[in-house]
C-alpha cells in the first residue's frame, strides 16, 4: 500500500489529489491543508489542518501516516523548507529543497544562473542592491519591467506603459522596492505571447506536460487588475495556436540547461516541477520566470488528461528514474474557467454562499471555498474551477462555460477564455510580432 502525502488546499491540489487517486496501484492519500477543501477531503483517507510553516506538525503527520512520498502543491511550503524537513524523516518529495526553490522565490537567483551558465532566453537585465546605476540602466532600455527580488504573490512586477509611466515613476518604484527587499531587478520589456510549460524533473531528465496559456487579467478582453489566473486552456495537439513546435523545443532546452546549471552550481539535484513562464517573441523564446511547483490554473489543463500513472511519475521524479518513466497525456483540448467572488482580486466579497448548478460534463475543482453543513461559502480568493475536456476545442470551451455560468451567488468569471475570438486575437498578435523582424 503506497501512502502519498499531499500539501495544499487549492484547486491545483484538488486536481493533484484526483490524479493520485486514479492510480491503479494500491494507495492511500493523506492531505495536509491550511483550510478545509471539500474536494480534497473527500478523496483523502485522512486530512490534517495546519500552517504551511509548521514543520513540526507536517513532519509528525507524515510520520504518523507513514508517508512514502510527498507532493508539494504551493510555493509557500517549499519556501518554508517542507521538503528539507520531510527529507530528514526519510520522506522524499516531488518539490525542491528550500535552497533550490529559489528558482521561484528569487528572481535574482534565476537570472544570475542564466548569466553565469550562458543559458539562452533571458531579456537584458541588471540586479541592483541600491539605487547606484538604476537611472542609467533604465534610460538605456527602450522599455522596462521592474521586479522585486522575492515572493510577492505575483503582484510586485511593474511594467512600463502599463503600471509605470516613465523613468521617474520607475525610479520611485525601485526606491520603494529596495526599502522592503534586498534587491530589485530591472529587465528589458519583451513583446509577445506568454505560455506556461510545466515540466517534471528528477534533476537530470526533463519531462514536459502539454503547454497551456493562463489569463491573468480579471476581466474579459484582458482588462482589469492582475489576478492569480482566471482560467487557462490547452490544445488537443499539445501545442498552442500561436506557437510552433520549435518554440516548445527551445523552452524545453532552456529548462534542461537550468536543471544542469543548478546541479553544477549547488552540487545537488533539483527534484520536482520546473514551470517556466515563457514568452514567444520575434527573437525566439524568452524566459520570464520559473515557478518551483505546478501552475494554478494550468494544473487543471494537464493532470486531468494524464492517462498514465501519476504515482509512478512521482517515484520516477524522486528516484532519479524519470527517463524510464512513462507520462502520457490524452490528445484532448482542455478549457479551465474559474468562478471568483465579486470584487476579486482587490476587494472580494467574503463569506458569501454559492450554489453550483449542474456542471454536466465539466470537471469541478474546489479552491477557496469552505463546506459548511448548510452549503458552500467563498473565502475571498478564486472559488471553484471548471474544466471542459474534449477532442474538440469549441466543445471543451462550451462545457466549461456552461458549468461556470450555472453557479449562483455573488460571483463573476471570464466568458472569453477559450473562445475562438480570443484565440484568433492571440494568433494575430503573434503574427504581428513575428512580422516585425
Ligand atoms: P513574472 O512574475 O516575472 O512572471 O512577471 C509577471 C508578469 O509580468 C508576466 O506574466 C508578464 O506578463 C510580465 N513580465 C514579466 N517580465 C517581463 C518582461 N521582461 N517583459 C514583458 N513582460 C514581462
Ligand atoms: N498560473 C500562474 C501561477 O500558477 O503562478
Amino acid at each position: 500500500m503506497i501512502k502519498v502525502l499531499l500539501i495544499g488546499n487549492g484547486a491545483r491540489e484538488h486536481a493533484i489529489a484526483e490524479a493520485i487517486r486514479r492510480s491503479p496501484q494500491p494507495h492511500k492519500l493523506y492531505s495536509f491543508m491550511k483550510s478545509n477543501n471539500p474536494g480534497i477531503r473527500t478523496l483523502s483517507e485522512k486530512c490534517e489542518l495546519g500552517d504551511y510553516n509548521d514543520m513540526e506538525k507536517l513532519s509528525s503527520f507524515a510520520k504518523n501516516v507513514g508517508a512514502d512520498v510527498c507532493v508539494v502543491g504551493p510555493e509557500a511550503p517549499l519556501d518554508y523548507g517542507a521538503v528539507d524537513a520531510l527529507a530528514k524523516i526519510g520522506v522524499p518529495s516531488v518539490g525542491p529543497v528550500k535552497e533550490l526553490a529559489k528558482l521561484e522565490t528569487s528572481k535574482a537567483f534565476t537570472r544570475n544562473l542564466a548569466r553565469k551558465y550562458r543559458i539562452p532566453g533571458s531579456p537584458a537585465f541588471e540586479i541592483f542592491r541600491d539605487m547606484d546605476g538604476v537611472k542609467e540602466f533604465l534610460q538605456s532600455l527602450d522599455s522596462f519591467v521592474v521586479k522585486p527580488d522575492g515572493l510577492t504573490g505575483g503582484k510586485g512586477v511593474m511594467v512600463h506603459g502599463e503600471h509605470l509611466k516613465d523613468v521617474s515613476d520607475a525610479l520611485r518604484y525601485c526606491e520603494s522596492v529596495l526599502r522592503s527587499h534586498a534587491s530589485v531587478i530591472i529587465e528589458e520589456k519583451l513583446e509577445g505571447e506568454e505560455f506556461s510549460l510545466q515540466s517534471f524533473t528528477d534533476g537530470r531528465f526533463v519531462l514536459d506536460c502539454p503547454p497551456a496559456q493562463d489569463h491573468k487579467r480579471a476581466y474579459a478582453n484582458d482588462e482589469g487588475p492582475n489576478t492569480g489566473g482566471m482560467g487557462s486552456y490547452s490544445c488537443a495537439d499539445h501545442l498552442l495556436p500561436f506557437i510552433r513546435k520549435s518554440d516548445l523545443e527551445e523552452a524545453h532546452r532552456i529548462t534542461e540547461l537550468f536543471a544542469r546549471a543548478i546541479e553544477k552550481e549547488h552540487g545537488k539535484l533539483y527534484v520536482g516541477v520546473m514551470y517556466g513562464g515563457f514568452m514567444v517573441t520575434r527573437d525566439g523564446v524568452k524566459l520570464l520566470e520559473y515557478n518551483a511547483r505546478l501552475g494554478d490554473p494550468e494544473t487543471m489543463n494537464v493532470l486531468p488528461i494524464l492517462s498514465s500513472d501519476f504515482i509512478d511519475l512521482c517515484f520516477g521524479i524522486t528516484n532519479g528514474a524519470l527517463a524510464k518513466t512513462k507520462a502520457e497525456f490524452d490528445k484532448k483540448a482542455t478549457v479551465c474557467k474559474y468562478v471568483v467572488p465579486q470584487g476579486y482580486p482587490d476587494n472580494p466579497v467574503k463569506g458569501e454562499k454559492i450554489e453550483l448548478g449542474a456542471a454536466a460534463g465539466a470537471k469541478v475543482y474546489y479552491a477557496s471555498v469552505d463546506q459548511k453543513p448548510d452549503g458552500l461559502y467563498m473565502s475571498g480568493s478564486r472559488a471553484v474551477a471548471f474544466v471542459g475536456i474534449s477532442h474538440d476545442f469549441a466543445e471543451a470551451e462550451r462545457l466549461a462555460e456552461e458549468a461556470v455560468k450555472s453557479v449562483k451567488g455573488k460571483v463573476f468569471h471570464r466568458p472569453d477564455i477559450g473562445t475562438q475570438a480570443l484565440l484568433d486575437k492571440r494568433v494575430r498578435h503573434m503574427e504581428m510580432i513575428r512580422g516585425k523582424k
